[in-house]
């Protein structure tokens, strides 16, 4: 968390990966988090849990530590990044316009065409690396401007803050799915988004040995509503732990890990993309 009492105000990315959300240690001196595996929880716990669908202690540490790394005030975590996208979607409603960037994660577009449509949510695109397409954001005045950046496959990079700025004028809340960069490489919260979602599966686990998504805002309203997504979603326990950060504990090799393959796939995402239909 920003303002997490035992990290001192200026700890670096790599600092607070393996010490925010640690706080099982004060009980049992345990270096590596324990797992809880229970379902439910004695009503009048000190930690206020009830049930693991809607909160678990490592739920609570993992929670901590992303929130830290993307310079929020909170985050949710989901089963997967696909099920946290969906939490921000199901906070809309029916009549509810989305604006997204043209060129996003496969599953999302489906997502968008396939499920959001029957519930009468209006979806338009736009290429927005294009400034110009920036009017369509004042002429729709969306509820949602949906980016990701960079886009999978192609690795559009889009102006998040410019964007921001944009829709904010007109009421839009702004989320961006920052799977890619992840928090490593970009705080979107700290260029002006008001969502951060990530698919903690890919660069943030970067094990491809668990899924998982997060919601990260510093906006207590987009929270609440995040935590009431939480509540019916298919939140499996958390098996990324803070301090499992591929990027964290191989900090050297984060251009290979993370830049060089984008760089290396290109080609072939190109061609991905122009092949692939909804
Ligand atoms: C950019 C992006 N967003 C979201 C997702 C969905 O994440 P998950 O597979 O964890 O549901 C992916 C998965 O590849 C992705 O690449």
């Amino acid at each position: 968390m920003k303002d997490d009492p035992t990290i001192p105000a200026d700890a670096r990315f790599e600092t607070r990966a393996i010490h925010v959300g640690q706080d099982w240690r004060s009980e049992t001196g345990a270096v590596i988090p324990p797992i809880y595996m229970t379902s439910t929880f004695e009503t009048g716990n000190p930690g206020g849990f009830d049930y693991t669908r809607s909160g678990n202690p490592n739920f609570r540490n993992l929670q901590a530590t992303l929130a830290s790394l993307e310079n929020a005030k909170h985050a949710t975590i989901f089963a997967s990044g696909i099920s946290s996208i969906s939490a921000i979607m199901f906070s809309l409603k029916a009549g509810d316009t989305i604006l997204s960037e043209q060129q996003i994660y496969g599953a999302t577009y489906r997502l968008f065409e396939r499920v959001l449509r029957r519930f009468d949510i209006k979806i338009k695109y736009a290429d927005l690396t294009n400034p110009a397409n920036y009017a369509l954001i004042k002429d729709l005045k969306p509820a949602l401007v949906w980016l990701e950046s960079p886009t999978n496959p192609l690795l559009k990079i889009l102006d998040i803050k410019a964007i921001s700025d944009v829709a904010h004028k007109v009421g839009s809340i702004v989320a961006v799915d920052n799977t890619f960069a992840s928090s490593l490489l970009q705080q979107p919260l700290d260029l002006g988004a008001d969502l951060s979602q990530l698919s903690t599966t890919k660069y943030t686990n970067g094990h491809s040995d668990c899924l998982g998504g997060a919601v990260c805002t510093n906006n207590d309203e987009w929270q609440e509503k995040m935590i009431f997504a939480q509540k019916p979603s298919v939140c499996s326990r958390a098996r990324l732990m803070p301090g499992s950060f591929h990027a964290v504990r191989r900090p050297k090799r984060c251009e290979s890990s993370v830049i060089a393959p984008m760089r290396s796939n290109s080609p072939n995402a190109s061609k991905a993309a122009k092949a692939s239909k909804p």
